[in-house]
């Protein structure tokens, strides 16, 4: 790559409601990108909770732990790389490289198999991942028990902008010209709005949230980077995606970060037999 290109890369990447992931490089971000740009959501997500150099946090379903980078990074936290898709070692590797090896810790796990001592983190993010296993009505009160007494909590999922319409409108199930459907229920079903969210958790009574809301233009930087990826021969999943959010406009996608934290007088840690 150029530096002309280089630069008109990064003029693109570089959005003024992100500053700190301005600093990282545009290719490391589109090259390690498994949803539409963790490094931005990860910055969306701090900007509600209050991180401190030292404490322990777990990345839930952190990908290819480009928000544990930045975590470690931004904060000068700890952190707990786990991911089920992604090899730790591909991802030690990527942290090494990043010169962050003495403060993230990569693993392979699945999240309801959690390999960690009870009262363990200071926090849990997960960003573009909790939807994959966290509708689950038990879930919560599972993970909740990995973390101290007053934990935060955060999350970003790509979610609905409002409550389904029926019939659907024909881009959530049109094939398009590469035969690719974005609406695959097996990836976007468990695609649910803001409210949803926040009752779900907000019914446990195990948290007290604190930010729950939408990303405004979300579905426009969700949008830019499926055209970066066009230009740049870097789609993975077809045309799909992009051609889905050009034609709803935000009407139902986007992203929502839900935050609080963990009561500090619930029940000593529970497991269902
Ligand atoms: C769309 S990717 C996002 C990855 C990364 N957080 C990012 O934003 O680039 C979803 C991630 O969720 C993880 N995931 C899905 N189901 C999981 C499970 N049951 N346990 C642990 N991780 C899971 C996958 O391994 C995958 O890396």
């Amino acid at each position: 790559m150029n530096s002309e290109h280089d630069s008109a890369l990064q003029a693109r990447m570089t959005l003024p409601q992100f500053p700190r992931s301005a600093k990282y490089d545009p290719q490391w971000m589109l090259d390690n990108e498994m949803g539409p740009n963790a490094v931005w959501l990860t910055e969306w997500l701090c900007e509600v909770m209050d991180l401190k150099p030292g404490m322990r946090v777990l990345d839930l379903g952190c990908g290819k732990a480009m928000s544990s980078i930045f975590l470690a990074r931004e904060f000068g936290v700890q952190v707990w790389a786990a991911d089920l898709w992604i090899a730790a070692t591909e991802n030690r590797e990527r942290i090494e490289a990043a010169g962050l090896a003495d403060q993230i810790f990569p693993l392979n796990t699945e999240a309801h198999a959690l390999p960690f001592a009870d009262k363990f983190f200071d926090a849990v993010i997960s960003v573009d991942a909790y939807h994959y296993f966290g509708t689950d009505d038990l879930y919560l009160s599972y993970l909740v028990n990995f973390l101290k007494p007053g934990a935060q909590m955060g999350i970003v999922i790509p979610s609905l902008m409002q409550p389904l319409q029926y019939p659907l409108p024909d881009y959530f199930t049109r094939s398009w010209e590469d035969q690719s459907v974005f609406w695959d229920p097996r990836e976007c079903g468990s695609f649910h709005t803001c409210d949803w969210w926040k009752e779900h958790w907000e019914k446990t009574d195990l948290v007290t949230i604190e930010q729950a809301d939408t990303q405004p233009e979300g579905w426009k930087h969700w949008l830019l980077l499926e055209e970066i990826k066009t230009d740049r021969n870097m789609l993975r999943f077809g045309e799909a995606e992009r051609e889905a959010l050009k034609a709803d406009q935000g009407r139902y996608f986007g992203f929502i970060r839900l935050a609080g934290s963990l009561r500090r007088d619930i029940p000593e840690p529970w497991r269902m037999p």
